[in-house]
């Protein structure tokens, strides 16, 4: 019998990209997203339940329906610079929400999560690449919401027997266009898709700051292919079902490229010159972000396939032709 995994936020941009791949090695995809972008979700290899995973009532109907095997949680607020701004709204949805759904699902007997960590558990970098043993000193209130809910896990394994891995998580990017599958933020504040806007719209694309300390003064970051992404989830899950210990991961390339790196790559993948203005800093970034991955390629057998920068700028770029121009969004045709 197919096992059924659920999805907390399986329409955004990482969980669909999952959940999709779950559905393709054979699992039954159940989703719960609020859908708060305004997607136009209704891919058919899934079950997509419209809510908001803190409501009881919605959790109880499918906890009584559906055997659930595992959980993946993907449905967290990521703006780091909002999170500066408002804290909150993160602390109240990053985590108390989140120690609510553990709570719930526990109570039903459900014992595997998988968890979407983050490089910014890490704040500012004091050895790169970094690995999992990098003292944690988060900048930003989402950095600092997903260490809270790390410990919890911790915790919850030793209590309670949960058994999760954690995917602490560098800078998704790219797109499945093939599928229909991308990045659909609202408001979009990633650099890949303003880029690539700006050039494609003739718009301004701001630099948040040219005074980092890296070596042409803009941030550096780990760039990894979400379809690279999403495989860790599935290797996570799998791992747990074949009694692998609890455990946390970095989830990155292992390779850094600085924002003027990223431009001049985005102007030869579209062909076309974009109009720049250096902006002040952005509040809650750090100067450069790499992943050590040994962990993961050892422990859970991961290995990149899609994350060649070119491969994510041209499938980015694809995702935003079929997205913004005009042709909308016609899944499962
Ligand atoms: N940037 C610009 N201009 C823009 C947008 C971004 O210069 O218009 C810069 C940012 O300052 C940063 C880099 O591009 O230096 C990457 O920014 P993104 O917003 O694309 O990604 P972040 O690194 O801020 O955020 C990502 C995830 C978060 C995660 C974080 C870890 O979206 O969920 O990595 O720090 F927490």
């Amino acid at each position: 019998m197919k096992k059924t995994i659920l999805i907390l936020g399986g329409a955004g941009y990482i969980g669909s990209h999952s959940a999709y791949l779950l559905y393709k090695r054979g699992y039954e995809v159940l989703i719960i997203d609020k859908l708060i972008h305004g997607q136009n979700f209704d891919h058919k290899w899934a079950t997509v339940i419209k809510a908001d995973f803190a409501d009881e009532k919605v959790l109880n109907q499918i906890f009584d329906k559906y055997k659930i095997d595992a959980v993946m949680h993907f449905a967290a607020f990521i703006e780091v610079g909002i999170s500066v701004k408002k804290p909150a709204n993160f602390y109240e949805n990053n985590v108390i929400k989140t120690i609510n759904f553990l709570d719930f699902m526990l109570s039903r007997g459900v014992k595997k999560f998988i968890f979407s960590s983050s490089c910014a558990i890490y704040g500012n970098p004091i050895k790169v690449p970094m690995n999992e043993k990098h003292p944690f000193d988060p900048i930003s209130p989402y950095g600092k919401n997903k260490l809270v809910i790390e410990f919890v896990l911790q915790d919850y394994a030793k209590a309670y027997d949960l058994k999760y891995v954690s995917l602490r998580y560098f800078n998704a990017a790219g797109a499945d266009p093939e599928n229909n599958l991308g990045e659909q933020h609202n408001p979009e504040t990633h650099i890949i898709p303003l880029m690539l806007r700006a050039i494609k719209n003739n718009k301004t694309f701001k630099i948040f700051g040219t005074d980092y300390n890296t070596p042409d003064g803009t941030c550096v970051r780990d760039y990894i292919h979400v379809l690279d992404l999403a495989l860790a989830h599935i290797l996570g899950l799998e791992y747990l079902n074949s009694g692998g210990k609890s455990d946390y991961f970095n989830l990155g390339t292992g390779k850094g490229y600085s924002v003027k790196e990223m431009i001049n790559m985005a102007q030869n993948v579209v062909g076309k010159k974009m109009n720049i203005q250096v902006c002040e800093r952005r509040l809650g970034d750090v100067d450069t972000l790499i992943a050590d991955n040994k962990k993961i390629k050892a422990i859970l057998g991961w290995i990149p396939k899609y994350s060649d920068l070119n491969n994510i700028l041209n499938t980015a770029f694809l995702w935003e032709n079929i997205n913004y121009e005009g042709v909308g969004i016609h899944l499962d045709k």
